[in-house]
Parts: structure tokens; C-alpha cells; sequence
């Protein structure tokens, strides 16, 4: 059978890389892929299509046995709709359903429908109302953007001044470059929670629900947790954070409420849910945000511990029979934890820079995967346009580029093994954290 995954990044990589395992599945496309995709074909391939029409025509015409969307903005463009409507299995959520992460502000008002955990909040597109707002309630608070934003929308103000400037930013100059909704700008001010933070994410059929294994990110760009938010540094699984405690509550409390909720609001979720989590000094998890898709870099950290068949697990979530995976024998999980260590491009997060060399990449080994992200294969023919005896040269194409995972029998031992990959592997301007899972080695 063959399958085609939606995107380019690190998590689609993985994606199709775990998807390809299945002993019932001979090709992954991916559209368009990344370097990586392209340095790992024979199963995998690369498809130079980004448009969802095209796509679902290219789904139909070659007899895709599932397709599975990566990055929630085909999700909120209404892909999963098209494909359904052409009678094209996929695996995702719908549109309405994935305004669970593309709109704060319907995400907001959904948990508060539903009794779900989260932060206090109020909405504005009124700057002046917005600013008397944080005069109200003072620092530390919390500024995020209502749309899209690559994780990048968040500020996290320490001070009333940064609070105030963010919301000249988000409701004016825009500098963070947010895709807003069509209602016009708005802004979600938060009560700021104190805790740690952990990736709950499950798979839905829109009626059963197959939580993975957990993982924690780490969003900011500098050792030790400082400096501007990112789309993520790094990850780790599973999260000790998540105590079996703490995972009985986040099921209960937050994500059977949400697929109940949704269910019975008519737009039942499909597809992976993610609960970003804060996880308080008790014990008791709040929910900060949801994202209607897997993370990046968790879902690298996963899929690298995930030793179930993941293309006959996903093919049950589309068609709606996920109950028979539970039913039977579950997911199941390689014992060690996973840690991956992400190198970002020169000038990531304001202004990475492309075209530069890579060299030194680790042969594939069984405890050690390097994921690419912002990678493009010069000279790599893709899926209908051979260009037989190219030279081919894999250079940065984006702001996190790699993420070098690996397995070990701690958190310790598999940050040591990825980090020795990372430094054998050399472009200009490499960035990278050397402390992810400093959490985890704390306690
Ligand atoms: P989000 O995109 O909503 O996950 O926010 C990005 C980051 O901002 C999160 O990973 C947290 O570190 C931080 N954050 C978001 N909301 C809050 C909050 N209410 N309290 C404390 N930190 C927050
Ligand atoms: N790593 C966080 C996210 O994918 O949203």
C-alpha cells in the first residue's frame, strides 16, 4: 500500500519514516518533504505538491491507502474536508474541529463551556481596552495572538512594559508575522501559570481515544530555558512530570471532556490532539493550549519509542474502528527514553538563513535517527522530474533544520548519545541547546 503524508518538517519525517516500517506499506510519499525525505528515498518520496485539491487528486489517481497531515495549516485550510468529501481516507481533524488550536479564542471558550482546566483569560481587539487590562492585573501575565503563529505568538511578559509593547505589536506592526483570522486582529490575555510544562497527546477517532506517550519540549532558543520562544529546541520521552497520577487526571479532567465536547457539539475530533500541559506543585494539570496535530520535535521523541505499527494504528483512527487497537494490544512502547536535540539555522528564531552546507551526518543506527527539518537535497530529483547525474548537495532550507534522536537507558545516557551525533555534524552558524532534559535530570 502506499501513503502520503502532508508537510516538510521534522514530525513529518518521522511520520513517514515510521509509517514506511509497516510491513503493509511499499512507498511514503511526502508533500513536499525536505531533504531528509529525499536522502531516505526508496520508501520514502518526495511529492512537489502543496495545494489541497492537487494533493487529493494525486491521492485518488494513485490509490493512497491513508494520507496523514502534518502541520495544523492544511488542517485549518479544511483538507481532512476535501479528501472526506471525495471519499479519500485521512487523518486529521476537520476544519471546525481544528479551531481547537486555530483560534485561542475559540479554544478559550470551549474549555470554559466544558469545565475544562485552564487559565483565566479575556479576549480584545481594542488596544486601549487591552492595555487597561494588564494595568488592571499587572506582570507577570501573559499576551498570545488569536491565529497562527508557528508557536511564536506567545509572550510571556514578565513586566507590565513587555506586556504593553505585545500588544502593540500583535494588534499593530505585527512584526511577529501572525496569520490572524478573518475577523481581524485579536489578542488572548492570560492569567500566568506557575509550573512545568508537559506534551500530552493522543490519537482520536472522534469517539475512542489512544493517549501516546508523553514528552516534554523546550521553546526557548538559549540553555537554560532564556531568550525568545521557538517552534522547539528539543524533546524528551517519556516526562516524568507526567506521574501515572497526573496522566489518570489529564485523561480524565481535560482530554476525555474535550472529545466528549466536541463530539457533542457536532464537529467530533479526528486526528492527533495535543494537551500542552502545566502541571502545578500538586500535581494538577491546567491546560495551556491545543494544538490539533502532533508536536515538533515531541513527535520525533515518540515515534522513536513507538514500536506498534503505526500505519495500521492511524488507518484505524481514520476509519473510525481505533477501539479495536485498544481492544487489542495497545500501543506499545520502547522502554528507554528518547531525547532529540534540535540545530537551528543561523539567525533562527528572527532570521534563519538558508544555503548552507551540511556535512557530518551520522550513519543511521538503531538507537540514533537524524530527523531534518529545514533541509533541501540540491540537485535530488523528485517524484516526475528526473535529473539523473546531479550532483547532490544537502544544505539549510529554514530555521530548525535537524533533530538528531537517540534512545538510551536514561535521560542521561540518551542526551549523551545525541549530543556526540550534533557535534560531528557541521554547517555555518549551527545552533543548538546542550542542556535538553535538564528537567529530567534534576529530579
Ligand atoms: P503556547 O503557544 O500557548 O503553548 O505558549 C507558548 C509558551 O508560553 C508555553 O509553552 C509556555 O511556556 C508559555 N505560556 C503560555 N501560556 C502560559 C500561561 N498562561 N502561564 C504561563 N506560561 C504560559
Ligand atoms: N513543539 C511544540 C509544538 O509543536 O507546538
Amino acid at each position: 500500500m502506499r501513503a502520503l503524508v502532508i508537510g516538510g518538517g521534522g514530525r513529518e519525517h518521522a511520520l513517514a519514516w515510521r509509517l514506511a516500517q509497516s510491513a503493509r506499506v511499499q512507498t511514503v510519499f511526502v508533500a513536499p518533504g525536505n531533504g531528509g525525505t529525499a536522502l531516505d528515498d526508496g520508501p520514502l518520496k518526495n511529492l512537489p505538491i502543496t495545494q489541497p485539491e492537487a494533493l487529493a487528486d494525486f491521492a485518488a489517481a494513485e490509490k493512497i491507502a491513508l494520507t496523514v497531515v502534518g502541520p495544523e495549516a492544511p488542517l485549518a485550510a479544511g483538507v481532512v474536508d476535501l479528501f472526506r468529501a471525495r471519499g479519500l481516507p485521512i487523518f486529521g481533524p476537520t476544519k471546525a474541529a481544528a479551531q481547537l488550536e486555530s483560534s485561542k479564542a475559540f479554544a478559550k471558550a470551549f474549555m470554559q463551556r466544558h469545565g475544562i482546566p485552564t487559565a483565566r483569560h479575556a479576549t480584545f481587539s481594542d488596544a486601549g481596552a487591552a492595555h487597561a487590562h494588564v494595568e488592571q492585573h499587572g506582570a507577570p501575565i501573559v499576551i498570545k495572538a488569536d491565529g497562527l503563529a508557528a508557536g511564536k505568538g506567545v509572550v510571556v511578559a514578565m513586566t507590565a512594559a513587555e506586556a504593553h509593547a505585545a500588544i502593540d505589536d500583535m494588534l499593530g506592526a505585527n512584526t511577529l508575522g501572525v496569520a490572524h483570522n478573518a475577523d481581524g486582529a485579536r489578542v488572548v490575555i492570560e492569567e500566568f501559570m506557575a509550573g512545568e510544562e508537559a506534551s500530552f497527546i493522543v490519537i482520536a477517532d472522534g469517539k475512542t481515544v489512544l493517549p501516546l506517550a508523553t514528552s516534554q519540549d523546550h521553546k526557548r532558543i538559549g540553555e537554560g530555558d532564556i531568550g525568545p520562544n521557538t517552534g522547539g529546541m528539543g524533546a524528551y520521552s517519556p516526562a516524568p512530570v507526567v506521574t501515572p497520577n497526573v496522566h489518570a487526571r489529564a485523561m480524565q479532567e481535560i482530554v476525555q471532556p474535550t472529545l466528549a465536547g466536541m463530539a457533542a457539539e457536532g464537529m467530533p475530533f479526528t486526528g492527533f490532539l495535543y494537551a500542552g500541559l502545566m502541571i502545578d506543585a500538586q500535581g494538577r494539570p491546567r491546560t495551556m493550549e491545543f494544538n490539533c496535530r502532533l508536536g515538533d520535535p515531541e513527535a520525533q521523541v515518540i515515534l522513536m519509542r513507538l514500536k506498534s505499527d503505526l500505519f495500521e494504528v492511524l488507518l484505524h483512527a481514520a476509519l473510525g474502528t481505533l477501539d479495536q487497537v485498544e481492544k487489542g494490544a495497545g500501543l506499545e512502547w520502547d522502554r528507554r527514553t528518547a531525547l532529540g536535540v534540535v540545530m537551528a539555522a543561523a539567525g533562527y528564531p528572527a532570521r534563519p538563513r538558508s544555503g548552507d552546507a551540511i556535512a557530518g551526518l551520522p550513519a543511521e543506527q538503531p538507537d540514533l535517527k537524524v530527523f531534518h527539518a529545514g533541509t533541501a537535497l540540491q540537485g535530488a530529483a523528485a517524484v516526475g522530474e528526473g535529473r539523473p547525474g546531479a550532483a547532490r548537495t544537502l544544505v539549510t532550507n529554514g530555521g530548525r533544520v535537524l533533530c538528531v534522536t537517540a534512545l538510551g537507558d536514561n535521560v542521561r545516557s540518551a542526551q549523551a548519545r545525541a549530543l556526540a551525533a550534533v557535534r560531528e555534524i557541521r554547517f555555518a552558524g549551527a545552533q543548538w541547546r546542550s542542556d535538553i532534559g535538564h528537567r529530567a535530570l534534576k529530579s
